[in-house]
């Protein structure tokens, strides 16, 4: 069945003289990886070019609004596996930017809410943004963006208005920060394209865990693209996206006395950003 390896070394050989060297490796480890894929499970040439007709539907289905090359990295765990390799050890776990981030938010004022009351129950969420040092970061960026009730953002939902649920906030002297949002709810991922025929084939859902998207950054740190994910929600622990960490997810816990009186839920998010390079 398999040529005994002498077809891969040959391959890599004709590409040894790559000149860049990172693109030599990144071919090489490629080159090494899909060949043992074929030859472990003797992939024959039916599937092969199922194979090909599948890549060839998820690039088609590509648009100026739509990448499902990038959906296709999501539900296979790549995307997870890229922002795991490239964690900086102490910092805050990153996880899926998703196909719903929105440059350009308002800035807002601490502790303001970035909703509407129809978006879903009022939450407080607050922290401290600090150093791997311990050190609290003044003037630290949060970009934070989610869904409304009915789990549509607002670039989804023409009911919705232009950044409803997105807002930028800065830090203050300690690091802290908070803003008010709603809980978020889970919602399901796009499958009317060919991903979606693959979660069929697999038999696995589309729900993401409910989560607030946050990007949170200062200069001469790394920015981090994470998210505040709910204790109580029920796809944790089968995210379609396996974008859920331990360490990110908080409780969202009912407000009661001395919590401010305009919100039904609290949840205290701590972020630790590592310095730059
Ligand atoms: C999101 O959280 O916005 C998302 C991430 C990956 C795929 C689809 C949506
Ligand atoms: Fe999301």
């Amino acid at each position: 069945m398999t040529d005994d390896g002498k077809l891969t070394e040959e391959v890599l050989r004709a590409y040894a003289p790559t000149p860049d060297p990172r693109l030599r490796e990144l071919l090489a480890a490629l080159i090494r990886h899909l060949h043992a894929f074929a030859a472990e499970t003797g992939l024959t040439h039916r599937e092969w070019l199922a194979g090909l007709e599948f890549l060839t539907a998820v690039g088609q289905t590509c648009d100026d609004q739509r990448q499902e090359f990038v959906l296709l990295s999501d539900v296979l765990g790549l995307s997870a596996q890229v922002d795991h390799v490239n964690a900086a050890a102490g910092a805050t776990e990153p996880t899926v930017l998703g196909p719903f981030y929105r440059p350009g938010a308002p800035q807002r004022a601490p502790g303001e809410h970035i909703g509407r009351p129809e978006d879903g129950a009022p939450t407080l969420i607050r922290g401290r943004v600090t150093a791997t040092t311990g050190q609290p970061i003044e003037g630290a960026t949060l970009d934070v963006w989610q869904c409304s009730a009915n789990g549509r953002y607002d670039t989804q939902d023409p009911q919705q208005p232009p950044f409803n649920l997105r807002g930028v906030f800065t830090t203050g002297s300690g690091g802290g920060y908070e803003f008010r949002t709603v809980r978020p709810v889970s919602y399901p991922i796009p499958v009317d394209g060919p991903v979606g025929d693959l979660l069929r084939a697999a038999g696995r859902h589309n729900w993401r865990a409910s989560h607030v998207h946050a990007i949170v950054s200062a200069p001469g740190y790394e920015p981090v693209t994470t998210h505040i994910f709910d204790t109580a929600n029920e796809y944790l622990r089968s995210d379609a996206v396996f974008g859920v960490r331990d360490s990110l997810i908080h409780a969202f816990r009912p407000a009661g006395p001395g919590d401010p009186d305009d919100v039904s839920f609290v949840v205290d998010a701590d972020f630790v950003l590592a310095p730059a390079g």
